[in-house]
């Protein structure tokens, strides 16, 4: 298995692939006081397991597009869909969501938590915007400064591994500065860090490196996660997962 394979292997079992909950999917969905009256389009990028792609199915009255690249996280949530018998309202889609199949303004919501990363978050803004219609909503969790200062340690990794990290307030300005505005803003909090994606995901790392013969390869994926989240524990009060609900204009 290469090391991406490994990632997934790593991921795919749990319930969400990076930071979130239940609670703070419900409480972005609450900004947007929607009508329950109708059928809404959404479409929830960069979905995984789908672990809110399923908290919204239980809670809006919607059609779901849920996109991924990897199958073995659109396997997992086709899984759960079925169970739940949601395989009327959830259709996933294998695709990058750098080029997505969608028509313009074929959505009432854009959902995107802790995905966006993957093709920058002003570009994601820019891109995702013609597939909504007019007066729709972008829902998206993104890493985000909680301080107007912090430590250099901090400051370097995170400039080297994600340059597009700001404040809220600059990431706001490019909401506006790109015809969204700010319907509701909150960041995630260090419960939805450990207790829903590393205290599970360090629960994972044994059965994993053992059904992966203690490689030297899946030993690498393990520190380096480990790292990620040692990390956090040593800088949790500068980052976080910022949650940015906004309509377009
Ligand atoms: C941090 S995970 C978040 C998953 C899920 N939304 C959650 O919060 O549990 C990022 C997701 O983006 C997906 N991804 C990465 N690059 C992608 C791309 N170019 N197009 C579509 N999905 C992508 C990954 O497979 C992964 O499922």
């Amino acid at each position: 298995m290469t090391e991406l394979e490994l990632i997934v292997d790593l991921h795919k079992q749990s319930e969400r692939q990076g930071p979130g909950s239940e609670k703070d999917t419900l409480r972005a969905l609450e900004v947007m006081n929607l009508p329950t009256n109708h059928d809404l389009k959404v479409a929830d990028i960069g979905c995984g397991s789908g672990g809110q792609t399923i908290s919204l199915a239980k809670h809006i009255n919607a059609q779901i597009t849920a996109v991924d690249l990897f199958p073995e996280f659109l396997d997992q949530l086709n899984e759960k869909s079925q169970e739940l018998a949601f395989t009327d309202r959830i259709v996933t889609l294998e695709k990058s969501m750098e080029d997505l199949p969608f028509e313009n303004e074929a959505f009432d919501i854009i959902w995107s938590e802790g995905a966006i990363y993957n093709i920058g978050f002003e570009h994601g803004l820019k891109k995702w915007k013609n597939y909504l219609k007019v007066g729709g909503y972008l829902s998206v969790s993104e890493i985000t400064w909680i301080t107007q200062s912090r430590p250099q340690e901090i400051e370097v990794f995170w400039k080297t591994e994600y340059p597009e990290i700001d404040t809220a307030s600059n990431k706001i300005k490019q909401l506006e500065n790109n015809g969204y505005s700010l319907v509701g803003y909150f960041y995630l909090s260090q419960d939805s860090w450990l207790e829903t994606y590393y205290k599970p995901m360090q629960a994972r790392f044994e059965h994993f490196l053992k059904r992966h013969q203690h490689s030297e390869l899946a030993r690498k994926v393990v520190e380096a996660h480990q790292a990620e989240i040692d990390m956090y524990h040593k800088f949790k009060d500068y980052y976080s997962y910022g949650f940015y609900i906004a309509r377009k204009n």
